[in-house]
């Protein structure tokens, strides 16, 4: 989604805000602006394209002024335009704003505030905050005040930093996230600790329902009734810090080459909790596991694994359906919550439905301080660094990992996690990345491509055609192999490639035999697989392992593939279009 930041201190803040924003682009990067505070006067500069390409044609970084706000957007409301870019300031131009989420009630808001003179410019709900902030304001005469009427008008969900006329920011945070940072030199608000980790490691993580009021005085934080508020400072773990490419050309690329180490580390400060969450689930009356997109596909592994070897029943949800199903998840049970980012919105609200109905929440999550570990009672951390590619691929197989162990601990040990060797023999997958370039080039002209897998390779063939999807932009769709002869099979001809999942374990001769029906009708074969055939147009071999552990590996050549046929058709493999990291509107 959109990022939003905000700095007041001693240092020129549009420089700061800049980098704070290059930094934060993952999560939304369709347009880009900022606004700073000289003399009593705001100045706006935005426009669309990345932070670089932005900076580059209006030097945003040169901007002047010790307070300012900046913008990176992800489009809801309106299209990509100029216009819809933020900061947007207020009518009369006394105070400008940034925000993430969205005003429900935007239109009944706007035209009111029309009827009462005020001018809009733009196409988005977030415009309405700036002028309704400043209605209240000219009616008040005091900041806290204004940002308490506004707030008690909104409907929705929000974070926005507005910054006045006489340099004074405040914001507000309801159900998106808004931290602040306190620096040596100045004070930050930003959407992710990301925003300002080069500057301090000392955080105040905003809860829902608080105000923020910075001026010459200090920091004011309020709740929405306008009474003081203490909060802990938070120190922020360094490796944070850690979002660099390094000698890599994309970040999705690094984060690929980084799972020999991730997977180790998954889940290795959270020893204790995964021992703690075995023991809620093996006494588990009910057992429901959600996430969105990879989170869900992890989950459909955990579905699998539990019942196969510990005998244990959990039903997957996809975490946007719950809201249409609320009654699904019957009242006291235990719901597990897998999210990378921990800020998903269809999951936190998944979580608030279970929550409801007195259910208990366990989450598998890579943010610690995120709001849905905020949310639960166990919290197993994947530890696998920061995510910085829109496509997930180091924490899938980090939430993989954790799901084996716990695994491993509720069937009492009859399967064994030895992460090392799983590490080893991802390594060996990427030792080499030649065959794949060579096929991915073939991937060029396609429009349809098929990954079929049966059992817990389902899930991985479903995973892959997300990934597909999502870096090459080709139609990519997971099919359970049974499921060929009831309907897929009509498609298979000479334009389509087939990618099959096959290890050789108990789907492998059921697997082979469609991957020859599929031949027959004269589509391509791409075989995954630790044994080779002659129905493959191409092997891609995976390294022999315990049969239970395949799907740990067998994602890798094709988050390879993904990656390689991104850049064959040239398109952005970190930043795929129309996309965001973290989903954190409904
Ligand atoms: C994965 O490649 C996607 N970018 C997306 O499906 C993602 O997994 C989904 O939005 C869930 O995100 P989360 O794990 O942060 O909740």
């Amino acid at each position: 989604m959109c990022s939003i930041i905000g700095y007041y201190g001693d240092g020129l803040a549009a420089p700061i805000l800049v980098k704070g924003l290059k930094r934060m682009e993952y999560r939304g990067y369709d347009s880009v602006g900022v606004a700073t505070e000289t003399g009593n006067e705001i100045s706006v500069k935005k426009g669309v394209g990345k932070v670089s390409e932005v900076n580059n044609a209006l030097h945003l970084d040169a901007m002047l002024g010790n307070v300012g706000i900046g913008h990176t957007r992800w489009a809801t409301h309106g299209n990509v335009t100029d216009a819809n870019a933020h900061p947007h300031p207020s009518s009369s131009g006394k105070i400008a704003i940034v925000h993430n989420g969205i005003i429900d009630n935007y239109g009944e808001l706007k035209s009111d505030l029309e009827k009462r003179g005020y001018v809009f410019k733009s196409q988005t709900d977030s415009e309405v905050i700036a002028n309704l902030l400043q209605f209240n304001f000219d009616e008040v005469h005091d900041i806290k005040s204004a940002m308490m009427r506004t707030v008690s008008k909104l409907k929705g969900h929000y974070a926005f930093v507005a910054m006045f006329q006489n340099g004074t920011l405040a914001a507000a945070r309801y159900h998106e996230p808004l931290i602040v940072g306190i620096g040596k030199n100045g004070y930050f608000m930003s959407s992710d600790v990301l925003g300002f980790i080069e500057k301090t490691d000392d955080a105040i993580y905003l809860d829902n329902g608080e105000l923020v009021v910075l001026d010459q005085v200090g920091i004011h934080i309020f709740n929405f009734e306008g009474i003081p508020v203490k909060h802990q400072i938070t120190k922020v773990s360094k490796e944070f810090a850690d979002v660099y490419k390094g000698d890599y050309a994309h970040f999705t690329l690094k984060e690929i080459s980084e799972q020999p180490e991730t997977v180790i580390q998954a889940g290795e400060k959270s020893k204790a909790a995964i021992d703690s969450v075995t023991d809620v689930l093996k006494h588990a009356k009910n057992i429901y596991i959600t996430g969105s997109g990879t989170s869900y596909n992890a989950a459909l592994v955990a579905k699998y694994l539990w019942q196969k070897y510990a005998k244990i029943k959990a039903e997957p949800i996809i975490s946007s359906e719950v809201f249409f199903a609320p009654d699904t998840i019957e009242p006291n049970s235990i719901l597990v919550a897998v999210s990378q980012s921990g800020e998903s919105a269809d999951v936190l609200e998944a979580v608030n439905i279970a929550k409801k109905s007195n259910s208990k929440i366990l989450a598998i999550v890579n943010t610690l301080t995120s709001s849905l570990a905020q949310e639960s009672s166990l919290v197993i951390g994947m530890n696998c660094g920061p995510e910085i590619g829109v496509a997930a691929t180091k924490s899938f197989t980090a939430q993989l990992s954790i799901i084996y162990k716990i695994t491993e601990k509720l069937c009492d040990g009859c399967i064994k996690l030895d992460s090392r060797k799983i590490s080893e023999s991802i390594a060996k997958i990427l030792e080499d990345h030649s065959k794949i370039k060579e096929i991915a080039k073939e991937l060029r002209e396609i429009s349809d491509i098929y990954i079929l897998g049966r059992g817990v390779h389902y899930p991985i063939a479903a995973e892959s055609a997300l990934k597909l999807k999502e870096l090459t932009y080709i139609h990519a769709e997971g099919i359970p192999g049974g499921e060929l002869k009831h309907g897929p099979l009509a498609l298979m001809d000479s334009s389509v490639y087939v990618i099959i999942i096959n290890p050789n374990d108990f789907t492998y001769n059921d697997t082979l035999t469609s991957a020859r029906e599929i031949k027959a009708r004269g589509a391509k074969i791409i075989g995954i697989s630790d044994k080779p055939s002659d129905v493959y147009d191409h092997w891609i071999e995976i390294p022999a392992i315990d049969e239970a552990l395949y799907p740990l590996i067998e994602i890798i050549p094709i988050q390879l593939l993904a990656y390689y046929a991104a850049i064959e058709k040239d398109t952005d493999p970190d930043y795929p279009r129309n996309l965001a990291k973290s989903v954190t509107v409904k």
